[in-house]
């Protein structure tokens, strides 16, 4: 083991084929013959950052845009390039998984993948402007155990135009059938202003009225199944957490590269700018590529620590956000049940945990 001390890498790879409506990540849609541009860009990103990073590395997350639309051979040369690490994730969109990606992920360490299906079903995933059909949900997930990927996570949105309860229902049971390791379970997000929340303003209404329901139909029938609600939106079987967000979510070091990603590392966070061109010029002239500088305070990381602590269901240790903590407010949260001391840490009862960021608020000084 030698380097620095950061144990955790996000890659961004942001093209994809084509874009989702609701969708609000760093995302480029085809530029095919910019990948590889983008990809020397990104290990000379690596190399600026490398003395920072240890090596071997707990995780690394390859996320997007569709890191599996990557031009093969660009794609191959990130993963090629990456240092070691204990857990490897890629997202994957499923129209994107076949036996000549297997191969590719297998030979450069990835471990672990993580699969957008978000709905099992056709209209919605019409609603969602998504390319993949059930099947190739189902067709992705074969592919990758027969390929002896052993660790693969779902992610699904809920609150969708169009859904009702039923059609979560049957959503649930179609990702179960397919034995997950690992499931995320969003809330759709609609931005203001954007052409799909123009689309659907009213229905957005209706299901954000219907959302609380969801959460708890979500909760209460992965829990049945025999996951683990170890994170808000995250549940697992035994083991199988998300070891790179649950790095996130306690309060770790991270370094990100490419465009639009985020670093975190002791007092200081940068966010490298959004944009392509300038991006890759700066570093070809071996310059820092534009970024945001934010330094952050003892008071605004012991804040961030409790806020995102209290999204898991393990107890943060008081003396970790003591600080962040107001007495009075927690002592309602503990009369009302929402929150409980365990074990000299702090966590959220199962009921506060369904209210969520309410009670965090009413906690936080
Ligand atoms: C970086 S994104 C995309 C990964 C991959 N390209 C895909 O679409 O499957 C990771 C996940 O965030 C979730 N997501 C993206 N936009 C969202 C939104 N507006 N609201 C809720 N979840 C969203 C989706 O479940 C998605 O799979
Ligand atoms: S494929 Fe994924 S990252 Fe790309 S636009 Fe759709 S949701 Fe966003």
């Amino acid at each position: 083991m030698s380097g620095g001390s950061v144990r955790h890498l996000y890659v961004h790879l942001p093209f994809c084929a084509t874009r989702c409506g609701y969708c609000d990540f760093v995302t480029l849609v085809g530029r095919t013959g910019e990948h590889g541009a983008y990809v020397d860009a990104l290990l000379r990103e690596l190399a600026l950052e490398r003395d920072a990073l240890a090596d071997p590395l707990d995780t690394i997350f390859l996320g997007g845009g569709t890191p599996t639309f990557t031009e093969p051979a660009a794609l191959e040369r990130v993963l090629a390039s990456l240092p070691a690490a204990a857990e490897v994730t890629i997202e994957a969109n499923p129209e994107t998984v076949h036996e000549g990606l297997t191969p590719v992920l297998a030979r450069n360490g990835v471990n672990r993948v993580s699969i957008g299906a978000q709905t099992f079903n056709t209209a919605l995933l019409d609603v969602l402007d998504r390319r993949a059909r059930p099947e190739d949900v189902r067709r992705a997930v074969h592919v990758l155990r027969d390929a002896g990927f052993e660790n693969i996570s779902l992610d699904l949105i809920y609150g969708i135009p169009g859904q009702t309860a039923p059609d979560l229902e049957r959503d649930l049971e179609q990702a179960l059938e397919l034995a997950p390791d690992h499931l995320s379970c969003y809330e759709l997000e609609a931005k203001p202003g954007t052409r799909f929340t123009h689309a659907h303003g009213e229905e957005l209404g209706r299901q954000a009225d219907a959302m609380e329901g969801y959460f708890e139909l979500v909760v209460e029938t992965l829990v049945d199944a025999g996951y683990r609600w170890y994170e808000t939106a995250n549940f697992c079987r035994p083991g199988r957490e998300s070891r790179h967000n649950l790095a996130y979510w306690l309060g770790r070091d991270y370094v990100g590269i490419g465009i639009g990603a985020v670093s975190t590392v002791g007092a200081r966070r940068w966010r490298n700018a959004p944009k392509l061109r300038p991006y890759v010029d700066a570093l070809a002239s071996g310059r820092t590529p534009p970024r945001e500088d934010e330094p952050l305070d003892p008071a605004t990381k012991a804040r961030e620590r409790l806020m995102l602590a209290l999204r898991l269901d393990e107890p943060v240790p008081l003396q970790a956000v003591g600080s962040a903590i107001d007495p009075a407010g927690l002592a309602r949260a503990e009369r009302l049940g929402l929150a409980e001391r365990r074990g000299g840490g702090l966590a959220l009862t199962r009921r506060g945990r369904f209210l969520g960021g309410a009670v965090t608020a009413e906690i936080l000084a």
